[in-house]
């Protein structure tokens, strides 16, 4: 991985990527001054087109706004039909990590190799109804899995378990894969998935729902090193 905001991020792991999809973007500067400050590692992007799922978030101007507010590496989650088409723009407005659902297109590998040249690290995204032989056959072209532990499209839903069995799975076949994971990521689920083998952990409501994200950080992060599965 010769990218080196997506090698930074890496190395931070276990890290958590805060989802800046329920963030007050009345306030997107101090929002992001507020992470920095509370130490995160990375920031996570949710881009959503109303057609690959039944929600719009936000596109490229709002990538490029918060690119021009810090260095943190950005981790683009596309929920986008025909991600290939906007991978050029997206690495324009300053995605680091690009990450895209295996369900959203036919043919995985072009649009791999087409992020790949864009200098981006590349990730697939799994639904949770999508089994893991989605991805299994591209592992060594890829830097990511990203395993959903909820249906793409909103944030606050319950945590499916079913994203456990998958990062141990994954975990299982390939130990230096990165694995990140998405979706009712909280205090009661964090440890479970940094068991199961997770590396990046997403989180959109414990943070935001809360009036102090500095502690809600902390308290997540405790708990990750809690359930080290390095440590004895
Ligand atoms: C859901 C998004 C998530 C979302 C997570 O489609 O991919 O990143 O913001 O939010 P919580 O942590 O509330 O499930
Ligand atoms: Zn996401």
């Amino acid at each position: 991985m010769t990218n080196p905001r997506v090698k930074q991020l890496f190395e931070a792991a276990p890290a958590i990527l805060p989802s800046l999809l329920q963030c007050d973007f009345g306030n997107l500067e101090r929002e992001v001054r507020r992470l920095e400050d509370d130490g995160c590692q990375g920031l996570h992007l949710d881009v959503m087109d109303g057609v690959f799922v039944p929600n719009i978030s936000y596109g490229m101007p709002i990538v490029d706004a918060i690119r021009k507010l810090t260095d943190l590496p950005l981790d683009v989650h596309l929920m986008i039909q025909d991600p290939g088409k906007y991978a050029q723009a997206f690495s324009d407005a300053g995605a680091d990590l690009l990450t895209f659902h295996v369900e959203a297109v036919d043919e995985i590998a072009p649009v791999i190799d087409n992020v790949r040249s864009l200098n981006m690290g590349t990730g697939l995204v799994l639904n949770p109804g999508t089994a893991i032989d989605a991805v299994t056959p591209f592992l060594d072209q890829i830097d990511v899995v990203l395993v959903m532990s909820v249906d793409a499209g909103f944030g606050g839903q319950a945590f499916n378990p079913v994203a456990i069995d998958k990062l141990k799975a994954l975990r299982a076949i390939k130990p230096d894969l990165i694995l990140e994971i998405d979706g009712g990521v909280n205090l009661e689920t964090i440890g479970s998935c940094r068991e199961a083998g997770a590396d990046l952990f997403v989180v959109g409501s414990a943070i935001f729902r809360s009036s102090d994200y500095a502690a809600a950080l902390e308290r997540l992060r405790a708990e990750v090193q809690r359930h080290d599965p390095h440590s004895s």
